[in-house]
């Protein structure tokens, strides 16, 4: 691992033109593309929570004060995960930070799946490995591997011993595990922090307050990790990376365990609807669901085309064009109804 100085001389350094990943929820790009007033889309586009926390009014003092310490937030999310983390401002952050840490790597991942890994350690100069499954990789010492688990767009999920073993065996290559959780909150039992054993110490994982707790605008995250690699965090981080609004909505929604288990149960339901709709449309094959979007795989342009189609009626959904995958988030039940009526002409 490197120490911030190293960091900078190699961000100068090394930093490589790449195009950078496109993303869901970019309403006003589609406004405009389309021709349809922002107002009036259905954004269907992104993996967040429809039926987001609601945050109470924020005490004035929480805005005039800076935070002076994390240490309520960093105790309720200890709490709700079952592990030490510490809080950051959103998942991102930290996709784009640890690249710059690590001496240059071969870096293995996943094929398809949120393209800022991908992007940021190729940036940073290390050796890009695209994989499809994990059992086959022939991993070599000092190798990275970033898991998303589970996976976006793919809905794909590996097993916590899985993941327990790979970063054990990474352990006697001087090797390190990243586990990206962003979206594991409706299934906590399955976390790489479910269960009582010792989390090896080059095992990494990120999670996030924007998927779940539909918050994702409060830029919010979390990381696990070993205490060296913490402490050179908090020195990137400086002393007031999270916001005080943040780190005080957080600490209520991390407490309140009454909403989670309720929002658990609707998000279940809900994807249970989103599925029926797209069985009416797709086959059965090409659908598969997680806890927070489904996933269309489509033949070549057919996903371009769908893309379009719902679009040109103001509902926006994630196109993956590279790898004809449609991306399509849960809603609520007008929502529903729209996307309905927006497939019902739909000639597959
Ligand atoms: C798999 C995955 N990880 C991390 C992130 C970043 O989330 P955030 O920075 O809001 O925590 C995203 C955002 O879409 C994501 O899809």
């Amino acid at each position: 691992m490197a120490s911030s100085s190293f960091l900078c001389n190699k961000v100068d350094n090394i930093m490589q033109n790449l195009d950078a990943p496109q993303h869901g929820g970019r309403l006003h790009a589609a406004a405009d593309l389309f021709s349809i007033p922002l107002a009036q889309w259905l954004d269907l586009s992104t993996g967040i929570n429809p039926y987001s926390w609601q945050p109470p009014d924020i005490p004035l003092s929480v805005w005039q004060r800076l935070p002076d310490s994390y240490a309520e937030l960093e105790s309720a999310a200890h709490h709700y995960y079952g592990a030490e983390v510490l809080s950051i401002p959103g998942s991102q952050w930290a996709i784009q930070t640890l690249p710059t840490l690590f001496p240059q790597a071969r870096t293995w991942i996943p094929r398809e799946g949120y393209e800022e890994h991908r992007y940021w350690w190729q940036k940073l100069g290390h050796e890009i490995r695209l994989y499809d499954d994990l059992p086959s990789l022939p991993l070599q010492k000092h190798d990275v591997v970033v898991v998303i688990n589970p996976n976006n767009p793919t809905t794909n999920r590996y097993e916590r011993d899985e993941l327990i073993a790979l970063a054990d065996t990474l352990n006697t290559l001087q090797g390190t595990l990243l586990v990206d959780e962003a979206f594991m909150d409706a299934t906590p039992e399955v976390s790489v922090f479910a269960g009582n054993s010792t989390l090896p110490a080059n095992l990494i994982v990120l999670r996030s307050m924007g998927k779940f707790f539909g918050l994702a605008g409060m830029r919010l995250g979390f990381i696990y990790c070993n205490e060296h690699l913490q402490q050179t965090l908090r020195s990137v981080l400086g002393p007031w990376a999270v916001s005080h609004p943040a780190a005080y909505v957080a600490s209520l929604a991390l407490q309140d365990t009454h909403w989670q288990q309720q929002n658990r149960l609707r998000l279940a339901q809900s994807s249970i609807k989103l599925k029926a709709i797209l069985l009416e449309h797709f086959d059965q094959h090409s659908i598969s669901c997680d806890t927070l979007f489904c996933t269309l795989q489509l033949e070549s342009n057919k996903a371009a085309q769908l893309y379009n189609h719902c679009a040109q009626q103001g509902v926006l959904l994630r196109l993956f064009e590279q790898w004809g995958k449609i991306r399509i988030g849960l809603t609520t039940k007008p929502g529903l109804q729209r996307l309905q009526s927006a497939l019902q002409c739909w000639n597959s």
